[in-house]
């Protein structure tokens, strides 16, 4: 295991649902944290009794290629250091092979989001992982990008790239330390499956289960690297 203490992480999407546990967990556990959202005041009193010592809100829009540039800037200002990036943020929009309509720009916003913008996050941080000698890369990526259900191929085709980035980032890295894992769950309780009618929210996966697979892989020593973590609520496709 490796001494967390002083470790600095940077988490997308940390207003809410899984990134907001992830959050929660890797606080409690001493880390310093670096979130972002696209409305930084979402951000502003989530963690109970936390110092500003140890947290730095940013502004973060994945598909505004300039706050990614600023929110790594801001977090070397205050801390000096990046140990830890959690590509957490991510949309979910209806396309299928079938759709006859053109849905285009769902599909644009889907890989910019959830691609495109952890890329980019990754290529601005990796620096200063490999710097670190035992920088942690966390893609929530998704079951969608190892099994594909029915005729849904937008969201996806875009976790299947998750993974990949996940193992490219895992294969650059490594030489300096930097391990990466692509967490691949199904069904979790939060906003992005409220609709879903198929499994009820009692039998989904906890946030709280998924921030603590974080906050263990992530505290590994450089020789026990989990490329990926498939987590399931039901016996599926996969695992
Ligand atoms: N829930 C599931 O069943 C499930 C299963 C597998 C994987 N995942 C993945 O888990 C991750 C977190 O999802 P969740 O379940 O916690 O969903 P959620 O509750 O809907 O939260 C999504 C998070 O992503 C942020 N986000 C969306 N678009 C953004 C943008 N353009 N820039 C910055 N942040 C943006 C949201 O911020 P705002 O509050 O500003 O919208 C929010 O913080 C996603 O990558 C999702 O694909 C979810």
């Amino acid at each position: 295991m490796i001494d967390v203490n002083g470790k600095v992480v940077m988490i997308s999407g940390a207003n809410r649902g899984i990134g907001l546990a992830i959050a929660r967990s890797l606080y409690k556990a001493g880390y310093s944290l670096s979130l972002g959202s696209r409305n930084i005041s979402s951000l502003e009193n989530l963690i109970e009794n936390s110092s500003d010592d140890r947290i730095l809100n940013c502004h973060f829009d994945a598909m505004d290629k300039s706050t990614h540039t600023e929110w790594v800037t801001h977090t070397i200002d205050k801390f000096n250091k990046i140990d830890c990036l959690i590509n957490n943020a991510g949309i979910v929009e209806s396309v299928s092979v079938e759709d006859e309509e053109d849905n285009e720009d769902a599909l644009d916003r889907m890989w910019t989001v959830n691609v495109k913008a952890p890329l980019s996050l990754t290529r601005l941080t990796l620096p200063y992982l490999k710097k670190s000698g035992s920088g942690r890369v966390v893609n929530v990526a998704s079951l969608a990008g190892k099994a594909v259900y029915g005729s849904s191929v937008g969201y996806s085709m875009t976790k299947f790239a998750a993974v990949a980035l996940s193992h490219a980032t895992r294969h650059g890295g490594w030489d300096h330390g930097v391990r990466c894992t692509a967490l691949c769950p199904g069904y979790v309780a939060t906003d992005m499956t409220s609709e879903v009618e198929s499994v009820s929210i009692d039998s989904m996966i906890s946030p709280d289960d998924l921030a603590e697979l974080v906050r263990t892989v992530i505290s590994l020593s450089n020789t026990a690297s989990i490329a990926e973590l498939i987590v399931n609520c039901r016996p599926d496709i996969i695992a």
